[in-house]
C-alpha cells in the first residue's frame, strides 16, 4: 500500500479499444489498477467514458476506490471539471498523471509531408492539454503544499523517430516537466517524466498495423527486434515505474525523465 491515503487523478485512464479478446492492457489502464492496488484513489478520465468505467469496474471489483468521468483533454473545461470533481469527492489532488498521447492515429508525419492541422491537432493533445492539467492542478497542490504530476513523454523525443509531431509534443514535455519541478519545489511538488520505448499496446501496435496494411504479430516482431533486450516492454513495466515515481519513495526526485525501454534509448548510431 504504497499510496495509502492518496488520490490520483489518471488523464487517458481508459485503454485504446480493440476486438481482440486477449488484447495487452494499455498505459492508462495498467497506471489506474496499479495505482489503486497500491491504496490510491483513482480519478479515471477519458473521452471515452466506456473505457473509464470498464477501469472503474475492475477497480471497485478488487476491493479499490475509483471514479470515472468523460473528459475530452482538447477542452479546457473538460480538464478543469475533472481536477475539481477529484478534489471535491475526495478532498485533495496528490497524483496528477498525464497520460494521453498521440502520433500516427492522429495524423503524424514526416516534415516535409505533415498537414499543419494535424500538427496543431496533435501539439493539442499530447502538450498543451498538459499544461492546462498543470494550471488547473497546481493551485490545488500548492494550497496542500504538496503533490506529483507524471507526465508521460516517449523515448521518441530524445531518440530518433521520423514524424515531427510526436517528436516536438513529447520533447517538450520533458522541458515542460523541468520547469513544472522547479517552479513548484518549494510547495513540496514534484514534476516527473516517463519516457516509454516500444511498449507493446493497442493503441501503439494496432495502429501501425492499420496504417501498414500489415499483420499485427508482424508489427509486433519488428518493435521487438528494435529493443537490445530483444522484446517490447508491457503497460505493466510503465506503471512499475510510474509507482515509484509518484510514491514518497522517491520524495527527493523531481525534475527528471525516466526511460522504461529495454535500454533503448543507451544506443548511438
Ligand atoms: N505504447 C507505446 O509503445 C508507447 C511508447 C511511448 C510512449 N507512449 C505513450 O503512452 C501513452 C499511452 O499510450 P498507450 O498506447 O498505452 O495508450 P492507452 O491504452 O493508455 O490509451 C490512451 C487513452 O487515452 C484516451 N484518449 C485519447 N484521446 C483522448 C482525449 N482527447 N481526451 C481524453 N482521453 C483521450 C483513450 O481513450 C485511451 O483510453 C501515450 O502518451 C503515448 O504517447 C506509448
Amino acid at each position: 500500500m504504497r499510496l495509502a491515503g492518496k488520490t490520483a487523478l489518471i488523464f487517458g485512464g481508459g485503454q485504446a479499444p480493440s476486438d481482440d479478446p486477449n488484447a495487452p492492457m494499455g498505459n492508462g489502464r495498467a497506471v489506474a489498477l496499479t495505482y489503486a492496488r497500491e491504496g490510491a484513489k483513482a480519478f479515471v478520465a477519458d473521452r471515452d467514458i466506456n473505457a473509464a468505467q470498464a477501469v472503474v469496474n475492475e477497480i471497485t471489483a478488487e476491493g479499490g476506490t475509483a471514479i470515472a468521468q468523460a473528459c475530452d483533454v482538447l477542452e479546457e473545461g473538460d480538464i478543469s471539471a475533472a481536477i475539481d470533481a477529484t478534489k471535491n469527492h475526495w478532498g485533495r489532488l496528490d497524483i496528477l498523471h498525464n497520460n494521453v498521447g498521440l502520433s500516427i492515429e492522429a495524423g503524424d508525419a514526416e516534415i516535409t509531408d505533415i498537414d499543419a492541422d494535424a500538427f496543431d491537432h496533435i501539439m493539442r493533445l499530447n502538450l498543451r492539454a498538459m499544461v492546462l492539467a498543470a494550471k488547473h492542478a497546481l493551485p490545488i497542490m500548492r494550497e496542500q503544499r504538496s503533490g506529483v504530476i507524471l507526465n508521460i513523454s516517449s523515448i521518441a523525443a530524445t531518440e530518433t523517430y521520423p514524424w515531427v509531431g510526436y517528436k516536438a509534443s513529447k520533447a517538450a514535455i520533458l522541458a515542460l516537466t523541468e520547469q513544472q519541478a522547479i517552479q513548484n519545489a518549494e510547495y513540496g511538488i514534484r514534476a516527473v517524466a516517463i519516457q516509454p520505448g516500444m511498449i507493446d499496446t493497442v493503441m501503439a501496435v494496432d495502429a501501425r498495423a492499420k496504417a501498414w496494411d500489415q499483420p499485427r504479430a508482424k508489427v509486433a516482431a519488428t518493435r521487438a527486434a528494435k529493443v537490445p533486450m530483444g522484446r517490447q516492454g508491457t503497460a505493466q513495466d510503465v506503471a512499475n515505474a510510474a509507482l515509484f515515481l509518484v510514491s514518497d519513495e522517491a520524495s527527493f526526485i523531481s525534475g527528471v525523465s525516466l526511460r522504461v525501454d529495454g535500454a533503448s534509448g543507451c544506443r548511438v548510431g
